[in-house]
């Protein structure tokens, strides 16, 4: 069985992916640190993050046993992807290796922005998560200051509304739900209700219901 779970920044799809792939038993791939990775990069190695030839050799040439995800997890790093990720040869790079992942015997949970549109259209089911950019802000924000990161609320919430025009208005693999993808909104929702919610969705077409 494949799954994808796409949706914005912060909205709750990779937390809900790991735990789904967890219940099912299968393997999970979290695409958003493939472009994490790619910008983390670009910049380590001194290239403008707007250089489409050297982004495109990084994304390449990325090893994606190797990355590092505590420091890909930064504010900084997913800025970086996301100006990455509109580049046509950095998308082009990437996709062979998700497209394996997903295919791979047995099936596999992946979640971004494309798992359900571009990577996987094949996928048995495919979840769009969302929630307002406002409590997205909130949850990163929160998850921020734990980690001790120093963050004002309205700079979060800044940068996730940047971030989401950005992802949703490149030309290529915006930001869209597949046609076939189940909505789930969890901005009224906390993790065990999404997780609960996500379960129906997935168990729906088997216990031969309609999905919600
Ligand atoms: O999901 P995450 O915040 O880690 O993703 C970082 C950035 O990588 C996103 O803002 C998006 O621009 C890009 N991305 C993408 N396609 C994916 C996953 C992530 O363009 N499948």
């Amino acid at each position: 069985m494949i799954i994808t779970v796409d949706g914005p920044a912060a909205s709750g799809k990779g937390t809900l992916a790991r735990r789904l792939a967890k219940h099912y038993g299968l393997p999970h791939l979290d695409t958003g640190l493939l472009y994490r990775g790619v910008g983390y990069l670009m910049i380590r190695e001194n290239h403008s993050l707007d250089d489409p030839a050297a982004a495109a050799r990084v994304a390449d040439a990325l090893d994606p046993s190797k990355l590092d995800q505590k420091a890909l997890r930064t504010d900084a790093a997913g800025e970086a992807a996301s100006r990455v990720a509109a580049i046509p040869g950095v998308r082009a790079a990437l996709l062979k290796l998700q497209q394996d992942f997903a295919r791979q015997p047995g099936g596999a949970v992946l979640d971004g922005r494309d798992t359900g549109t571009v990577i996987a259209p094949d996928a048995d089911v495919k979840l769009f998560v969302t929630a307002s950019p406002e409590e997205r802000a909130r949850r990163r924000h929160r998850e921020l200051v734990a980690r001790g990161e120093a963050a004002g609320y309205d700079e979060v919430l800044a940068d996730i509304k940047k971030r989401d025009e950005r992802d949703s208005e490149r030309s290529i693999a915006p930001l869209k739900p597949a046609p076939d993808a189940v909505l789930l909104d969890t901005t009224h929702l906390d993790i065990e209700a999404a997780f609960r919610a996500a379960i129906e969705i997935v168990e729906a077409p088997r216990a031969g219901r309609t999905r919600p």
